[in-house]
């Protein structure tokens, strides 16, 4: 008896320790770094998952599948409030009251893989803060920190990654003379800025990722404040982009209307689309549900409301949460459509022509096998939570002794 207990105890503790780096998505893990690169371990209680599994926390960089597109056709993982990090403390040493919308650091989020970065900017302190408002006003108990901080990790990425392109989209309240030109010099990321008069008007294509590599004009910003794109050469975002409603009004199943700002979704003169899916209240254990399914059918909704066009920007709230493979998966999805005519980034073949796609044997016969007998996912997530509660148990009595 003694034996059999030592052999289960064994397999189970194998099976959860032994692969330290080996799981895949989907699979039971204890910690990060059970599963492979690009997955966390996380539950997804909200939406029923009490086991914790890896889940996605990177897209595939889809120039690593196809380069030397248009800007225009490529979508980028985008993260709302990029700032706003949970648990941070005001610079100005005050309690931050405001809500956070993020996990990690700014630098965290580029090694992930997010491309597009939201950036709430406010004159504050005679320099220009990363903040929340109460009447378009930085207080101190909403101000995160000195913009230039964040812009300079931004600087340091691009320094160290010279084919990535990263794009900034700024909710402006900088209201000092130059204000944003200054605090964007000061962080070194003049020599990457992409100029205003390379975008293209009337939806034509953008320059290529690779030529704007060439030129090392790899920084995309856009303002939300017109009168600086002729001041100080910073584009107003909704010259160039239509963009959907956010917060709840951009969750409701089905529809995708415009934000107030943007022109109707459907206009073809802007040639890139953003698409927000994140509720008014930010809310870390609602966000793995919210940044599973319904941000994938979303993404549906919004290509048919953007006149058949896959968003370039996914942004969302917490994007590491999900049940799966969450925000990763969207832009993978939309990476497909984009990049080479195929459901997903994974499917797209190098150096073939559009629409040439390469769904793997296994997910093609696992898709099948699901679709005769529909308890077929559900058997096998019993047996592994089963295990995994076993394992945990046996462990659990193990260390206690
Ligand atoms: C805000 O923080 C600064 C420090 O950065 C401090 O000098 C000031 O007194 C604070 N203001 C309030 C109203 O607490
Ligand atoms: C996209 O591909 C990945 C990797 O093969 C897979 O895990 C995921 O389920 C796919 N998603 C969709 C929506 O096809
Ligand atoms: C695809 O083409 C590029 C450029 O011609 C080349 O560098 C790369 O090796 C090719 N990839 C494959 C998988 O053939
Ligand atoms: C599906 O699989 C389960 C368990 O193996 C089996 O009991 C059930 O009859 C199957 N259902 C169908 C429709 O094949």
């Amino acid at each position: 008896m003694k034996r059999i207990k030592f052999v289960i105890n064994f397999f189970v503790a194998t099976l959860l320790f032994g692969y330290s780096s080996a799981l895949k998505e989907g699979q039971t893990c204890v910690a990060d770094r059970n599963c492979d690169a690009g997955l966390h371990c996380e539950t997804c209680i909200t939406n029923g998952n009490v086991r914790p599994r890896c889940t996605r926390t990177q897209p595939v960089n889809p120039t690593s599948k196809v380069n030397g597109l248009p800007f225009n056709r490529y979508s980028w993982l985008t993260t709302h409030n990029a700032f706003a990090r949970l648990g941070e403390k005001s610079a100005t040493g005050s309690v931050i009251l405001s809500p956070t919308n993020q996990q990690d650091s700014i630098t965290s989020q580029l090694n992930n893989g997010v491309r597009g970065l939201m950036l709430d900017m406010y004159d504050f302190n005679n320099d220009i803060w990363l903040c929340h408002s109460f009447g378009g006003k930085c207080y101190n108990y909403t101000a995160f920190q000195p913009a230039i901080n964040v812009l300079k990790e931004i600087q340091l990425f691009l320094e160290a990654n010279p084919s990535e392109i990263v794009t900034i989209i700024i909710e402006d309240y900088v209201t000092s003379p130059n204000g944003l030109t200054k605090v964007f010099d000061a962080a070194g990321l003049r020599k990457f800025w992409f100029p205003v008069s390379r975008m293209p008007k009337n939806g034509k294509d953008w320059p290529t990722v690779d030529d704007m590599v060439k030129q090392n004009q790899r920084l995309v910003v856009f303002t939300s404040k017109s009168a600086k794109e002729t001041s100080e050469g910073i584009a107003y975002e909704w010259r160039y982009v239509v963009e959907n409603q956010y917060g709840n009004g951009g969750m409701k199943t089905g529809s995708c209307p415009n934000r107030a700002e943007s022109s109707p979704m459907s206009t073809k003169t802007s040639s890139l689309v953003l698409m927000n899916y994140f509720p008014d209240n930010p809310d870390i254990t609602q966000a793995c549900k919210h940044n599973s399914a319904p941000l994938i059918s979303m993404l549906n909704t919004c290509y048919e409301a953007a006149g058949n066009r896959w968003p370039n920007f996914i942004a969302v709230d917490f994007y590491k949460r999900s049940d799966g493979g969450g925000a990763p998966e969207a832009v993978d999805v939309a990476n497909g459509h984009l990049v080479c005519g195929c459901d997903n980034i994974t499917y797209c073949k190098a150096n073939t022509t559009f629409g040439t796609c390469d769904r793997p044997a296994e997910v093609a016969a696992v898709a099948t096998e699901a679709g005769h007998n529909s308890s077929f996912a559900n058997s096998n997530g019993g047996l592994i939570q089963y295990l995994w509660l076993f394992g945990t148990a046996l462990v659990a009595i193990t260390l206690s002794m």
